[in-house]
């Protein structure tokens, strides 16, 4: 393939992938986005495979097989709630590949033939720029990625790490690197020098995410989802690659901007924890029960929403978890057949990724018109007769708002008290992710159905 074909072949794929985050941006139009992305990624693979830069194509497509193969028997059997832990892994290779990028440059780096000594110096330095930076992106996505992976999968305490001077470290890490990037400039490449790095930034990244908290762990993921790339973009600097250069920018910015919208959904400060680790400070989180609550029975419950002109319900991770969409569907449709209104509320974090709980519903072929934001019904639970809580626990929690030394205190939560009853689905009276008790549970107008969510719901479905 020509130089220009290939580079004709790349603004094609950049385009594909611009599209494709248009598409993934609505329900709607999400599978179509996927499908934009395949086919960006297909150019953009086929192109860099055939192109004039290319040698050991063998060795490249032995590799795309075994990657490959590996890949796909993964993504097939990976549950829908252990997406994160996958995303967390994928994004620690992403940080793996820039930092094995960055040393494979250094030692052979390539050849530049500028006529100019000066520009050929110039150009010099920056490839060193680069092969630093990529590696010091690429060391800290890779352990914070495998810090957040062991936290989503429950190896590592979700608690933040909260060692003394924490700020003062990460400082110094930053400092200590810049001086080390000086001096590996000057002294024309020093090996020494990029190894510390890494060792450090290793360090850095570990320490970056283990010092966020269990409940701030979306926006982590969505930052980690913004480093890595950044890590490839600075891999395409080092490759001389614009394709890599331009979609690791795209997914870096759409990162940040998902980590802001986090952020804001959340009510924690963007800085704070781009810096690592926030709301440390009041971590007194108690597990401890605090009174008595009430149980129900699932045909108690199913006479209660007979008898109901509005119904919410605001599902979480537990629904995601017990597979209750299905059984949540049939009994929204049974109730609006009564003329009841049934209506869903989802807070912007519940589950486990970003639009886990809508993606849930569209599965199940629950109506997208019924499905509202947070913000959208917040202000209706005072004028609901019955809130059906599916496996949610954080999000409803009205310590966030009560009490300023929840680790939760500050995020908005959906204000289902307000309701004139509620029900809460799950299995115990254990806590949510955050790890901090549920004063919900204790209220008079709330009762608890004990059980797993489908089967709840099930018996729910077959009483009505
Ligand atoms: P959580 O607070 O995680 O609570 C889920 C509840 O579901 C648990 O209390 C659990 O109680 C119950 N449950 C689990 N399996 C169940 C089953 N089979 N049947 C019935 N109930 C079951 O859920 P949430 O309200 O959705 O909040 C999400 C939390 O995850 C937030 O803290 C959020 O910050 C965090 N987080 C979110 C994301 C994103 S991007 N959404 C990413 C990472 C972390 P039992 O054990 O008693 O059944």
């Amino acid at each position: 393939m020509s130089e220009g074909l290939t580079q004709a072949a790349y603004i094609v794929a950049a385009l594909f992938f611009i599209l494709s985050l248009a598409g993934l941006s609505k329900q709607e139009s999400a599978r179509t986005g996927n499908y934009f992305g395949i086919a960006g990624m297909a150019i953009a693979l086929i192109a860099t495979i055939f192109g004039p830069d290319a040698q050991g194509i063998a060795w490249i497509i032995v590799a795309m097989v075994i990657g490959g193969g590996i890949g796909i028997y993964y993504a097939k059997r990976v549950e829908m709630t252990e997406m994160p832990e996958l995303v967390a892994v994928l994004h620690s290779f992403v940080g793996l590949a820039a930092v094995l990028v960055g040393y494979n440059s250094f030692i052979e780096p390539p050849a530049m033939n500028l006529a100019n000594p000066a520009e050929m110096h110039a150009a010099h330095v920056i490839h060193m720029v680069e092969v630093f930076l990529g590696v010091f992106i690429g060391a800290v996505t890779f352990t914070g990625s495998i810090v957040a992976f062991g936290k989503l999968r429950g190896i590592i305490s979700s608690s933040a790490l909260n060692i003394p001077h924490k700020h003062k470290w990460n400082l110094a890490a930053i400092l200590v690197s810049t001086a080390l990037m000086i001096y590996f400039v000057k002294a024309d490449g020093s090996m020494f020098a990029l190894i510390v790095m890494t060792l450090i930034a290793f360090a850095f990244g570990y320490h970056l995410v283990a010092s966020i908290g269990g409940a701030d762990m979306p926006v982590v993921v969505s930052m980690l989802n913004s480093y890595s790339g950044w890590a490839a973009a600075a891999a395409g600097f080092m490759l001389a690659n614009d394709l890599l250069i331009v979609t690791g920018a795209l997914v870096g910015s759409s990162g940040a901007i998902l980590s802001y919208i986090m952020c804001k959904a959340m009510n924690r400060s963007f800085i704070s924890v781009i810096a690592g680790g926030f709301g440390q400070t009041v971590s007194v989180s108690s597990d401890e029960e605090e009174g008595e609550h009430r149980e129900v029975s699932a045909e108690d419950v199913a006479e209660m929403l007979k008898d109901s002109r509005s119904v919410i319900i605001t599902p979480g991770y537990g629904m995601a978890v017990a597979q209750a969409q299905y059984p949540v569907h049939e009994i929204t449709e049974k109730l609006r057949a009564k003329g009841i209104d049934v209506r869903f509320g989802i807070h912007p974090v519940a589950g486990r990724l970003p639009g886990h709980m809508n993606v849930l519903l569209a599965e199940a072929k629950v109506p997208y018109d019924i499905v509202l934001e947070m913000d959208e019904i917040n202000e209706d639970f005072p004028e609901t007769d019955t809130v059906l809580v599916i496996g949610a626990n954080d999000t409803v929690n009205p310590a966030a708002m009560e009490d300023p030394n929840s680790p939760i205190a500050g995020m908005p939560v959906l204000e289902v008290w307000n309701a004139k009853n509620v029900i809460v689905f799950k299995r115990s009276m254990n806590t949510g992710y955050a790890g901090v008790q549920n004063p919900l549970f204790f209220k008079e107008n709330t009762a608890m159905l004990f059980g797993d969510a489908k089967a709840s719901v099930d018996a729910i479905s077959k009483a009505i």
